[in-house]
């Protein structure tokens, strides 16, 4: 995986669960770069949703990247089972373990990219701390939780924040986003210096999810 150049990451949280190859397909078709999947435990967020049973029946349906996403507390125990069902990238937030730099290595001794997901609240400092162990700094642009909820009014300086400290640091890791991403968001998401984009109600709400994939990755390639 290369971190050039615009990923789009449709989040399966919001596709029709009766019909989901089918419209994983859809968003594929569409040009879809890696395959989104929020994991809640009704803890960390109020919310429950999928396990590492999900990732496998994705694995089953793709080879792109799957893009593990953990808001739940403990995400070390969910390393190995969710390597093993064929996650590629394995995000958790740093409130919800307390070794988190372990657990970065960790996820990376599994042979998945680490990365760290910061709450609208949560500081930088955060992933100061650990910025060169970091494959991935995902900022969250709502409160996580659920889906189709609206882009935080903060979103954008928030991300050009963390572009200038990963810029400082010379760090690689993608600068992914995450929440109210919409043909009218992401470009500003896009220009505030984030290069991969979750987007779930955006995508599996669209009577034509292929269409909808291209037009986001349309949107941030115009303000290029
Ligand atoms: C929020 C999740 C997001 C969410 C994005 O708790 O982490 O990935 O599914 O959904 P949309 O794009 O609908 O805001
Ligand atoms: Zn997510």
């Amino acid at each position: 995986m290369t971190t050039n150049g615009i990923r789009i990451a449709p989040s399966v949280l919001s596709a029709d669960l009766t019909r989901l190859a089918e419209q994983v397909a859809q968003a594929l078709e569409g040009g879809a770069d890696w395959l989104h999947v929020d994991v809640m435990d009704g803890r960390f967020v109020p919310n429950l949703t999928f396990g590492a049973n999900m990732i496998a029946a994705l694995r089953r349906l793709t080879d792109k990247p799957i893009d593990a996403h953990l808001m739940v507390v403990e995400p070390e125990r969910y390393i190995e089972p969710f390597a093993a069902a064929g996650a590629s990238v394995f995000t958790f937030h740093p409130e919800a373990t307390v070794h988190v730099q372990r657990q970065l290595e960790a996820v990376k001794r599994r042979g998945m990219l680490a990365g760290l997901a910061l709450n609208p609240g949560t500081p930088l400092t955060y992933a100061e701390e650990v910025i060169a162990d970091l494959d991935l700094l995902l900022v969250m642009t709502v409160n996580p939780g659920f889906g189709a909820q609206s882009y935080l009014p903060g979103a954008n300086d928030k991300i050009q924040r963390v572009r200038s400290l990963l810029t400082a640091h010379r760090a690689q890791a993608f600068l992914e986003v995450d929440g109210g991403i919409t043909a009218q968001t992401i470009a500003g998401a896009h220009q505030a210096g984030a290069d991969t984009f979750v987007a779930g109600n955006a995508v599996f709400t669209s009577a034509d999810p292929a269409r909808e994939v291209q037009e986001l990755r349309r949107r941030c390639l115009v303000t290029v």
